[in-house]
C-alpha cells in the first residue's frame, strides 16, 4: 500500500476530476467490483458527509447512498432540514466488496489495511472539496477519517479529525439493522438530531 500511495502522489492529481480519473482508472483492492463509485456534490459544500463503501446498488448505478442505507440517509437529511443536493457525499473505501452467494452480493466490510490504502484519495478529495466540517458515518469512516478505531456509539458527537472539522454518527445501514420497531425508531431520531446538531456546526 505505502508504495501504491507513493506512485498515486507521483501522479498529484490538480483538481477533482483529475483524481476522479485515476479513481476510475485504479483497479479494485479486492476484485470484483463493477465500477469505482466517487464522491458527488460541489466542490466548496459546507459538509461532507463519508461512509463506508459503496453497496451492491451503488456498485451498479455509480453513485453514492443510492441503495437501502442510502435511502434511509436521504429520508433523515430530510428531516433534519438538510438538502441533499448541497451536500458532498463520498465513502472511504471507493469499490464494493463482497462475496456472492447465489445471485445475492453480501456485503464485507473493508479491512483496516484496506482503508488504509483508500485514505490517500479520501484525504486528497476532501482537499478539493475544502468542507467547513465532515460527517462520518460508521465506524469505518471514522477510522479513515480520525486514523484510530472509534467506539463509534460511545463517541459520537464533535470531533477534529486530520485536519477537519469532524462529526461522527452512525452508519444508516445500522440503523436498517435494529431488530425492533421501537428501538430503531429512537435510533433514527437519534441520527437525525445528530445531522441536525452537525449542521448547526458547519
Ligand atoms: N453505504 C455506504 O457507506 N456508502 C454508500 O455509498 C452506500 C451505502
Amino acid at each position: 500500500p505505502e508504495k501504491a500511495v507513493a506512485a498515486m502522489a507521483r501522479q498529484a492529481p490538480e483538481s477533482l476530476g483529475d483524481l476522479n480519473r485515476l479513481i476510475q482508472r485504479s483497479e479494485p483492492l479486492v476484485p470484483g467490483a463493477t465500477q469505482a463509485v466517487l464522491g458527488e456534490g460541489p466542490e466548496g459544500a459546507a459538509i461532507a458527509i463519508v461512509g463506508e463503501q459503496p453497496g451492491d446498488q451503488e456498485d451498479r448505478e455509480g453513485r453514492p447512498f443510492v441503495g437501502p442505507a442510502g435511502q434511509l440517509l436521504t429520508a433523515a437529511l430530510e428531516e433534519a432540514g438538510i438538502d441533499r443536493g448541497g451536500l458532498y457525499l463520498t465513502n472511504a473505501v471507493k469499490h464494493f466488496k463482497f462475496v456472492q452467494r447465489g445471485k445475492r452480493r453480501i456485503h464485507q466490510s473493508p479491512t483496516t489495511g484496506e482503508v488504509k490504502h483508500y485514505r490517500w484519495w479520501l484525504m486528497t478529495e476532501l482537499g478539493f472539496v475544502r468542507p467547513r466540517l465532515v460527517v462520518a458515518l460508521g465506524a469505518t469512516a471514522a477510522l479513515a477519517l480520525s486514523g484510530r478505531s472509534v467506539a463509534v456509539l460511545r463517541e459520537r458527537g464533535p470531533m477534529a479529525f486530520d485536519g477537519w472539522n469532524g462529526f461522527v454518527t452512525v452508519h444508516p445501514s445500522y440503523l436498517l439493522r435494529l431488530p425492533g420497531d421501537e428501538e430503531r425508531q429512537r435510533a433514527q431520531a437519534e441520527f437525525v438530531a445528530d445531522l441536525r446538531r452537525a449542521a448547526a456546526l458547519a
